[in-house]
């Protein structure tokens, strides 16, 4: 297991468009590896290679189902719309309200090169949405609606958990 260091906002790398992947070599797989590590010791959903200093189109998301490797990623479809919070590996101990798609469906390669078309709902699109757009140098802070506290954060999933128990009792 090998971890990269995190770079923060306000990191000019951070802001930059990543180049697209040509080369899908041990080099790679090599990146993708250390930032699914990177992520995992986080406690993240997901990792975008310029948080590691790395500007290629490469990302890396797990939201407790599976990992999911997508290089030279694209949003080729977005439906319906959700709003709720988001937080950044390199925003620590942020968080904000974002309007993302609810739906999206994203065209990309795997390590070795081989297209890939993967659709997410939910949190999965979320995390999709939020991790491309590293690779053209945006953060959720530039459109999050609110920013939130931890204590906003904290009572928002608390209420959050209380109406999914609310619906399982109801059901
Ligand atoms: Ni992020």
């Amino acid at each position: 297991m090998a971890t990269r260091k995190i770079v923060e906002i306000g990191d000019e790398k951070l802001r930059k468009h990543a180049k697209k992947v040509e080369k899908f070599d041990l080099r790679l797989r090599i990146l993708l590896k250390d930032m699914a590590d990177t992520m995992y010791k986080a406690d993240g959903v997901g990792l975008a290679a310029p948080q590691v200093g790395i500007l290629k189109r490469a990302v890396v998301v797990d939201v407790g189902e599976s990992l999911i490797e997508l290089v030279n990623p694209e949003i080729v479809s977005a439906e319906g719309e959700q709003s709720g919070p988001e937080g950044c590996l390199s925003v620590p101990g942020r968080s904000g309200i974002v309007v993302r798609p609810e739906r999206v469906t994203v065209r990309a390669q795997n390590a070795h090169g081989e297209p890939i078309e993967v659709t997410g709902e939910g949190f999965l699109a979320r995390a999709f949405c939020h991790e491309i757009d590293h690779l053209d140098g945006h953060m959720y802070t530039e459109f999050a609606e609110k920013m939130l506290t931890q204590e906003e954060l904290d009572e928002l999933l608390k209420q959050e958990q209380e109406a999914e128990e609310g619906e399982e009792t109801e059901a």
